[in-house]
C-alpha cells in the first residue's frame, strides 16, 4: 500500500501492542491517530458514538482495547459481562458498521490466543473474543469485494502492562513457556507493517496465532 496521505486509526494505541503498531506504521509515513481512553473508551458506548461521529474513515484500522481481569466462574456478575461486552464487542461492532475503511484498506483485530483454548481464569476475555472473532469473520466476507483485508491477530503472552498485571512471578512464568521467553510486542508491530507495506491481501479472513507455540493444535 502506498502510504502517502493514508491514515491509520489505532484503538488502544497508547501502550503495549497498539503502541508498537503505531510506531511501525509511522515509519511508512502513515498519518496515525493513536488512541488512549481519552480519545475513545470502548466500555462506554457514548464515547464510542462520539468517536465515530468525529472520525469517519481510515485506510488501516486497529481494533484493540484493554483486557478484562481474571474472574472465577462463580464470581462473575452481570455487570462484568455488560461492561466487557461493550468494551470488547459492541463498540467494535459499531465502529465496523459506521467507520468507512477505504478501498484496499486493512482491519486488524487484536484478540487473544485463548480464543482457541479457553481456560477457567480469563473467561470474559475468551468468551467475548471468540464472539468478536466470529463477527470479524462475517465482516471480512462482507468486505471481500471492496478488497478490504481483515486479520485477527491472536497473541499469546507479550511483555506489556497487561501481563505485568496478570503475572506475579515473572521468571517462573517465562520458564513455563514453550520458548522460555515472553513475546516482544515490537514483533506484532513489524508484522502489521509488513502486511500493509507489501500489500498482502490473500490472508484476509484469517486468524494469526502469535503465541510462541502455546496452543498445541496445528490448525
Ligand atoms: N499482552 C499480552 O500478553 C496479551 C495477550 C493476549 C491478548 N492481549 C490483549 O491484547 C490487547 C492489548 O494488550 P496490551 O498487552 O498491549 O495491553 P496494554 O499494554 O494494557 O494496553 C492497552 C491499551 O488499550 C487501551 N485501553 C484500555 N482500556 C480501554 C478502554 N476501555 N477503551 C479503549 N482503550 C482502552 C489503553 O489505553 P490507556 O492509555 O488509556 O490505558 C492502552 O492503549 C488487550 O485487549 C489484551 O487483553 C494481550
Amino acid at each position: 500500500m502506498v502510504s502517502k496521505n493514508k491514515t491509520a486509526i489505532i484503538l488502544g494505541g497508547s501502550k503495549g501492542i497498539g503502541k508498537e503498531i503505531a510506531k511501525e506504521l509511522k515509519k511508512i509515513n502513515f498519518k496515525v491517530l493513536v488512541c488512549s481512553r481519552k480519545e475513545i473508551d470502548t466500555s462506554d458506548l457514548e464515547s464510542t458514538k462520539k468517536f465515530i461521529k468525529k472520525f469517519k474513515k481510515a485506510d488501516v484500522l486497529i481494533l484493540n482495547s484493554g483486557g478484562p481481569p481474571p474472574i472465577k466462574f462463580k464470581d462473575l456478575t452481570i455487570d462484568n459481562w455488560k461492561k466487557y461486552f461493550n468494551q470488547l464487542f459492541l463498540s467494535f461492532f459499531l465502529i465496523l458498521q459506521k467507520l468507512k475503511i477505504n478501498k484496499n484498506g486493512y482491519v486488524f483485530y487484536i484478540s487473544s490466543s485463548i480464543i482457541k483454548e479457553p481456560g477457567n481464569s480469563l473467561i470474559v476475555s475468551s468468551s467475548l473474543r471468540s464472539a468478536m472473532s466470529s463477527l470479524l469473520k462475517s465482516f471480512s466476507i462482507e468486505k471481500n469485494l471492496k478488497k478490504i483485508t481483515v486479520i485477527n491477530i491472536a497473541p499469546g503472552p507479550f511483555k506489556t502492562k497487561r501481563v505485568e498485571e496478570l503475572v506475579t512471578n515473572f521468571r517462573k512464568f517465562e520458564n513455563s513457556l514453550p520458548l522460555k521467553k515472553i513475546g516482544d510486542p515490537k514483533e506484532i508491530g513489524k508484522f502489521v507493517k509488513f502486511i500493509v507495506e507489501n500489500e498482502i491481501k490473500y490472508i484476509t479472513g484469517s486468524t494469526v496465532y502469535f503465541d510462541g507455540n502455546i496452543n498445541k493444535s496445528f490448525i
